[in-house]
């Protein structure tokens, strides 16, 4: 059995006052009896603070947006996976769709950034998807192996089974148009397949794969009870409390 995770991206948003607020609120809408690992994934500067204020919770995980391909040096403004994990972070976005599209990272760059996650013992989330111009000329499959095979299959089977794919299309990254279960659970399905031809069966049922893209309390019980969705990753909707914890408890019931 999977451990379900629902992790929340809040990308480039939040004043201190306003994310220490956040954990507060999820903090006491939730509980260490949730048998469901909760990701919380602020910007860098709140780090620390988040870390610290959830310290005394056992199912509430730290996670960088991103991280650095290099180990260190005159790279200014960079962040390396080494200052996260030393900080006490546990886990890292890599290859969110914004960083693909906004900074042009590369497939290359990516698989990289997977490398150091996973020298410095910080658990990579590899996000994955599809446009809307490659979903609507039926080469979304294709696009996401590409992106899998290019990120993730110079992995050895252990790393790939310790580690958290998010599939996410781009059409549904904060559009308020998520994906059907039917879509969600065909690619999720996919990306196992994928999986388990190049690693084998016993890494593809331990590998997690999470949904992204418009994730809300509305849709969430649908988009979970998905054989192999095992959780999601939330951007827009984990900036509030009452909905971010909607969306963990709707996970809670169906694990
Ligand atoms: P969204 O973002 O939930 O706001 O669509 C998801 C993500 O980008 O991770």
């Amino acid at each position: 059995m999977r451990t379900k995770i629902i992790a929340g991206n809040w990308k480039m948003n939040l004043d201190y006052a306003q994310a220490m607020a956040l954990v507060d609120g999820i903090m006491q809408m939730t509980d260490d009896n949730m048998r469901c690992r909760i990701v919380l994934a602020p910007p860098f500067p709140y780090l620390t603070q988040v870390e610290m204020q959830s310290k005394l919770r056992t199912n509430i995980f730290i996670a960088a947006q991103n991280c650095s391909d290099k180990n260190s040096g005159a790279l200014t403004g960079e962040v390396s996976a080494s200052m996260l994990r030393s900080i006490g972070v546990e886990s890292v976005i890599i290859g969110h769709s914004e960083r693909r599209t906004i900074f042009n990272e590369s497939d290359a760059t990516i698989a990289e950034k997977i490398n150091r996650a996973f020298e410095n013992d910080l658990q990579p989330i590899f996000c994955c998807g599809e446009s809307l111009a490659e979903r609507k000329s039926n080469s979304h499959f294709e696009v996401v192996k590409t992106q899998v095979a290019g990120g993730v299959y110079h992995l050895s089977a252990s790393k790939v089974s310790d580690m958290i794919v998010a599939y996410e299309p781009v059409w549904a990254i904060g559009t308020g148009v998520n994906a059907s279960s039917e879509q969600a659970q065909e690619m999720h399905l996919f990306i196992r397949n994928l999986v388990k031809e190049k690693y084998g069966n016993s890494v593809s049922q331990k590998i997690r794969i999470l949904y992204g893209g418009s994730v809300n309390a509305e849709n969430a019980a649908e988009l979970f009870g998905c054989p192999d969705v095992d959780g999601g990753l939330v951007g827009g909707a984990s900036l509030k409390p009452a909905e971010f914890s909607s969306i963990i408890k709707a996970m809670e019931k169906i694990s």
